[in-house]
């Protein structure tokens, strides 16, 4: 079997899309509706009904107290980290194959990302080499982690559930609880996904989902913070939202606030979504059953859920012997009509995290070599 041959395998999966696109949206349902009524009715700011519409949606399908809509997973990221206390200079790990908002968002917020390794069958955060990190460098005092090598604290852990496969969430959740770490989710990639029946993202103090025009759902650009915490909750809407004290008509701001909630347009879009996400969800999934069926024919690696998960495969991905024959294939695909894309570049090896601390990365190297996401929009 050839490249060729993939490719013409992956067009006639999407026969009306010219070129094949990585992730494009689709519109199914009501969005045109719902966008006619914001601009009819005038409300196209945060203020819409349709902002508060998406959260509750969202808290049904993750099973969350409390989900507050902000511009973008980025934003959402950063002003989580500001909600749960995160100050200049506190250290937050996270794992080295991410997406670069990942690790921007804990600059934005002051912090200093530390990078470990992530595993091969997750694509996700590797407990063990979680483990393995703060075994050989922190020191508990008074109750809080300190990093021995900077003398700083440590604060929190941010697993990010690769292309939508969930991570060994309660591995890493106990050595947090063992270090006195909190754990935030980076759900960005993971919105329908479930561990042990359980939402992504639910099992931290809190996470974030990112509606960008690439994901299962979009809202053109957006985030969202998902929390059972009532106080977080309100604390990111309150900064989110310019730290505005209510009051019908003073502007009183009590501290440097961000204008970060999400408009009612986008929301508008997203609700709309939302609405028949089972659909999206099953459809993704069965466009995944084929794939695995037709690349386990070829003997081409294709990464599937991990144990005990249900993932909303995202991004689907194959595996290459190396990267020459990875290089070979992307060039051809893109070449020829079929968008297809490497693994992000290794956060660690980036000009702006090349001093962070990181540990070795044997696995995400393994990947980034070898992986190719390939063409995974819902399928009409
Ligand atoms: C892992 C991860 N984190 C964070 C983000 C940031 O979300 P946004 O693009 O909505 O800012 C994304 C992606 O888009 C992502 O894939």
């Amino acid at each position: 079997m050839t490249n060729k041959d993939i490719i013409a395998y992956i067009q006639s999966f999407y026969p009306t899309q010219i070129p094949v696109l990585l992730h494009c949206p689709e519109f199914l349902g009501n969005e045109q509706k719902y966008l006619a009524e914001c601009i009819n009715t005038k409300y196209v700011s945060y203020v819409g009904h349709f902002v508060v519409d998406m959260e509750r949606k969202i808290s049904d399908i993750t099973g969350v107290k409390h989900a507050v809509a902000l511009v973008n997973g980025t934003a959402a990221l950063h002003i989580l980290l500001l909600a749960v206390g995160i100050k200049a200079g506190d250290e937050i790990i996270t794992q080295s194959l991410s997406f670069a908002a990942t690790a921007a968002a804990i600059v934005h917020a002051g912090g200093t990302p530390v990078f470990v390794d992530v595993e091969r069958e997750t694509l996700g955060m590797s407990p063990e080499s979680l483990k393995h990190f703060l075994a050989e460098n922190v020191k508990l005092k008074n109750g809080e982690c300190i990093n021995i090598k900077t003398g700083k604290p440590i604060k929190a852990v941010i697993p990010m559930h690769t292309f939508g496969h969930p991570v060994r969430i309660h591995e890493i959740q106990t050595i947090c609880d063992e270090y006195s770490l909190m754990l935030v989710e980076d759900a960005a990639e993971s919105l329908g996904s479930f561990y042990n029946d359980k939402h992504t993202g639910t099992f931290g103090r809190a996470a974030i989902l990112s509606f960008n025009g690439n994901k299962l759902v979009t809202t053109g650009g957006g985030g969202m913070v998902i929390t059972d915490d009532e106080a977080i909750a309100n604390r990111v809407r309150y900064i989110s939202t310019t730290a505005k004290r209510p009051h019908r008509w003073e502007f009183y701001h009590d501290e440097v606030g961000y204008n970060f909630r999400m408009p009612s347009v986008n929301a508008a879009i997203g609700f709309a979504q939302l609405e028949y996400f089972d659909r999206i969800l099953a459809n993704k999934r069965e466009t995944a059953h084929l794939y695995r069926q037709f690349f386990d024919s070829i003997h081409v690696p294709f990464i599937t859920e991990p144990k005990n998960a249900k993932s909303n495969y995202w991004l689907n991905a194959i595996l290459f012997e190396d990267r020459q024959q990875r290089d070979r294939f992307l060039e051809y695909s893109n070449d020829n009509g079929v968008q297809t894309r490497p693994a992000w570049t290794l956060l660690h090896t980036l000009p702006p995290y090349r001093q962070c601390q990181h540990t070795e990365t044997p696995n995400a190297e393994y990947i980034a070599e070898r992986l190719v996401n390939i063409p995974s929009s819902v399928r009409v």
